[in-house]
């Protein structure tokens, strides 16, 4: 049956709010809230011997790859490849014997990514998929697929796709550090309990419409928007400018929030807003400065943060916008939440085709 956009004004918002619903969806099929521990299927590879992963994807699947990398990274101790398809093949990597692939994809039909997939296969890598479509080509071919229980996903810009997709890599980051001995059956315990927190989160962040839409307002404005963050929020900011560009036409860039200082901070003025994903935690601190910098040359601080760094940055930023104390795990997969909405506000706001917007198709069948 066709699916209806419901009460909202594009299948995008529509999607953007079925965030809770996906996310539970998903991560019901790869937790055990009983036990508190990651079920995960019969893989095509055993990830306590797998010498090395190479993820790879396109767009935001990829972004949503990246972000895999430093979980897989962080709490498996694999050592991660992680490449956008249309390069992976001309980089000609050396691919391991008995190692494996993660490729990334809603459609699970764009043609990069399919390319990549016959590259690693004739390299002799088992090739594990994250798909949205059960039937599509990518999951046909895949050694296995693990399905983002996502629903169709309409608007070109994905949103819930994305966020499954994160919410699977979370749940396989999870389960290969416990192949690999290298988390403890508690902190298993506590990781999958934050993974079953990110519905609710999820719920409390799409309650900050107005808030996000009065964001919108200012970025609406901008010529060019920079997106910074660090450590596994580096891909989101990446997400958040890719997302902006994608759906309102106006140039954004992400950057990781260290590299400012290496070039972009050149940019800087007032005209610029900088939007900087920045929960406490161990790389506060860090990217506190990094914005403080920016702020120093007249930059429009609007910062992403929680009750703990509100107050360090409410010094210096033009907004600040408080999101729930998620933990650094799941912070990825909740921050990617309003910079999606942020760049469906500002497309509205500049009369874009957000569903349809010019030049995109929702599955790029071209290499
Ligand atoms: C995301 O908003 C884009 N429309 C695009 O980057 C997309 O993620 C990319 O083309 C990959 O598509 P896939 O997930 O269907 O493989």
């Amino acid at each position: 049956a066709a699916v209806g956009k419901g009460n909202y004004r594009h299948f995008m918002e529509k999607e953007l709010h079925e965030h809770p619903a996906v996310l539970g969806d998903t991560l019901r099929q790869y937790l055990d809230p009983g036990t508190l521990e990651v079920r995960l299927p019969r893989l095509p590879f055993d990830p306590a011997k797998v010498p090395r992963l190479t993820l790879t994807a396109c767009g935001s699947a990829f972004l949503a790859a990246h972000v895999g990398r430093y979980w897989i990274e962080k709490l498996a101790r694999i050592p991660c490849d992680a490449d956008v398809a249309s390069e992976l093949r001309y980089r000609d990597p050396p691919l391991p014997e008995g190692g494996a692939a993660i490729l990334v994809s809603q459609s699970g039909e764009t043609a990069d990514t399919m390319a990549a997939l016959k590259l690693l296969k004739e390299g002799g890598q088992k090739v594990l998929s994250i798909v949205n479509v059960p039937e599509s080509t990518m999951a046909r071919s895949s050694d296995a697929a693990l399905l983002t229980v996502a629903g169709p996903e309409v608007g070109v810009a994905s949103t819930k796709a994305f966020t499954a997709q994160l919410a699977v890599l979370a749940c396989l980051a999870v389960g290969f550090g416990r192949a690999r001995k290298q988390i403890s059956q508690v902190d298993e315990g506590r990781l999958t309990q934050a993974l079953l927190s990110v519905p609710s989160f999820a719920a409390e962040i799409l309650d900050r419409d107005a808030e996000i839409r009065a964001l919108a307002a200012e970025v609406a404005k901008a010529r060019d928007v920079l997106f910074l963050g660090r450590g596994s929020l580096f891909p989101i900011a990446l997400e958040g400018a890719l997302k902006l560009k994608e759906i309102s036409y106006i140039h954004a860039e992400g950057y990781a929030a260290g590299e400012m200082k290496h070039g972009p901070i050149a940019l800087i003025d007032s005209a610029v807003p900088v939007i900087a994903l920045c929960p406490s935690g161990p790389l506060f601190e860090k990217t506190c400065s990094n914005l403080q910098e920016a702020a120093a040359r007249g930059g429009r601080v609007m910062a992403f943060t929680d009750a703990q760094g509100a107050p360090a940055l409410r010094r210096f930023a033009e907004h600040v916008i408080e999101l729930p104390t998620v933990g650094a795990f799941s912070a990825p997969i909740l921050h990617a939440i309003p910079v999606q909405l942020l760049a469906y506000h500002v497309a509205v706001l500049k009369g874009t085709d957000v569903d349809q917007p010019r030049n995109l198709a929702k599955s790029v069948t071209v290499e």
